[in-house]
């Protein structure tokens, strides 16, 4: 098993999730997948190897990422350079069917490109605007389900492509995205052939809060809602004696142990990150305690220069909540920050009532409820009540010395 620390990760590679993998499967058979979480949690790799998992079902599955798209044509041509080389694969059948099925739809897509032999076959897409893309879009769905195939369309980062839309038109952009996610759950859904394209859509910047905050979430509540879980310990201590077995280092399953309890929220991520500093430190150290290097790395994963990662969890406030929410937000976890089993319930309330003083303390209180849900369902936060009162802490504990630190002079 390789140490890889950011790229998605699949074969030998991709550990602990096979459960997860078959689960999502079975849930394709009837519905689309929403696949919301944090960065770094798994979700490409998981959606790859979904992928993988119906192909040797007889699917066709296509991954089109649209972090880049400021626009839903955007969207329409990377679909259209996804669906071309496979389309090119099909049978001459099913290629028939497409052709009559492109004469009978006229106009909208301008031609789909055909060559004898092993030559190019695509849908090459006339200019679409706001208006007219949804149609070109199901023009296009409604061609591929003319081959008799079941298809997985797999669409990672669309909360990024809808924030952009949103950002680049300060005008019309919320009724586009609007829009966008109506022809999800309404045209697409309607169309005569649609149980044959499956949708599996991921993002990591809340597509849920983006919803909520603009009165929309019934866009998305047709899609079934998923997470990723982190390893239950057990899983976490295995994978890290696996890698140490692949590189050749004697890591004790105590020592294993130590790592998982100095995470806290075993995503494997953080698995990989610490044992990847581990495994620097052993190369440089060869001398020092296992103990001690185990250590250090935890500590590495907190320094500056290697924490890129953490920043993301800071910008991730300020890009899904409106100015004030977000400070607001931040001041609730430079709080809980300060001890790993986090702060009283009425502390933070405390916090929040003293932060707006203009407000009532009802006011105040509902302010605090909705950001606490935001911060328990986007994994900052956990719940601890096994002292008696509710306590709010960082589920991941690299995290909160992370934010500590920034918070300290
Ligand atoms: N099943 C797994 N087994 C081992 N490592 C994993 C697994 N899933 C994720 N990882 C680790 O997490 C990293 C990120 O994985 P991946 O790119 O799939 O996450 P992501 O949620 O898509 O991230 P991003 O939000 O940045 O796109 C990998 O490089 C690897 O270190
Ligand atoms: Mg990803």
């Amino acid at each position: 098993m390789k140490n890889i620390a950011g790229s998605p990760v699949e074969g030998e590679d991709f550990y602990g999730r096979e459960a997860v993998v078959s689960r999502l499967q079975e849930i394709l058979a009837h519905d689309d997948i929403l696949l919301l979480g944090p960065r770094r949690i798994g979700k490409t790799s998981a959606a790859r190897a979904v992928m993988k998992a119906v192909r040797a079902e007889g699917w066709r599955a296509i991954e089109i990422n649209v972090a880049s798209c400021t626009n839903e044509s955007g969207f329409l041509e990377k679909l259209d350079d996804e669906l071309s080389p496979v389309l090119a694969s099909l049978p001459a059948k099913a290629k028939e069917a497409m052709i009559d099925a492109f004469n009978a739809i006229g106009g909208r897509i301008k031609s789909i490109k055909i060559q004898a032999g092993a030559g190019s076959f695509g849908v090459e897409l006339g200019t679409a605007d706001a208006e007219s893309w949804t149609k070109v879009a199901s023009d296009v769905l409604r061609l591929i389900e003319q081959a008799d195939e079941h298809w997985l369309i797999y669409v990672d980062e669309l909360p990024i492509m809808l924030f952009n839309i949103i950002r680049n038109d300060s005008q019309g952009g919320i009724q586009r995205v609007r829009r966008f996610l109506d022809w999800f759950r309404n045209d697409v859904r309607a169309m005569p052939g649609s149980r044959k394209v499956r949708w599996l859509v991921s993002g990591s910047v809340g597509l849920d809060t983006l919803v909520q905050e603009h009165g929309m979430a019934d866009t998305i509540n047709s899609m079934n809602h998923q997470g990723l879980k982190a390893f239950d310990d057990e899983v976490a201590v295995d994978m890290l004696e696996e890698l140490a077995k692949s590189y050749e280092i004697a890591l004790s399953e105590e020592g294993a142990r130590k790592i998982v309890d100095a995470i806290r929220w075993p995503q494997p991520y953080y698995l990989q990150m610490a044992f990847h500093h581990l495994r620097e430190l052993k190369s440089t150290q060869s001398s020092v305690s296992m103990e001690s290097l185990i250590g250090q790395a935890i500590d590495r994963m907190v320094q500056p220069g290697s924490d890129n990662d953490f920043h993301y969890w800071e910008q991730r406030l300020s890009i899904q909540l409106s100015r004030s929410d977000a400070e607001h937000a931040m001041a609730l976890l430079n709080l809980s920050a300060r001890n790993p089993s986090g702060t009283r319930a009425e502390s933070l309330l405390e916090t929040m009532i003293g932060r707006m003083p203009n407000a009532s303390p009802e006011e105040a209180k509902r302010t605090f409820v909705r950001l606490r849900d935001i911060l328990l369902r986007d994994a900052y936060w956990g719940i601890d009540e096994s002292t008696g009162s509710r306590r709010y802490h960082f589920l991941l504990e690299p995290l909160r010395r992370w934010w500590l630190r920034r918070d300290t002079l």
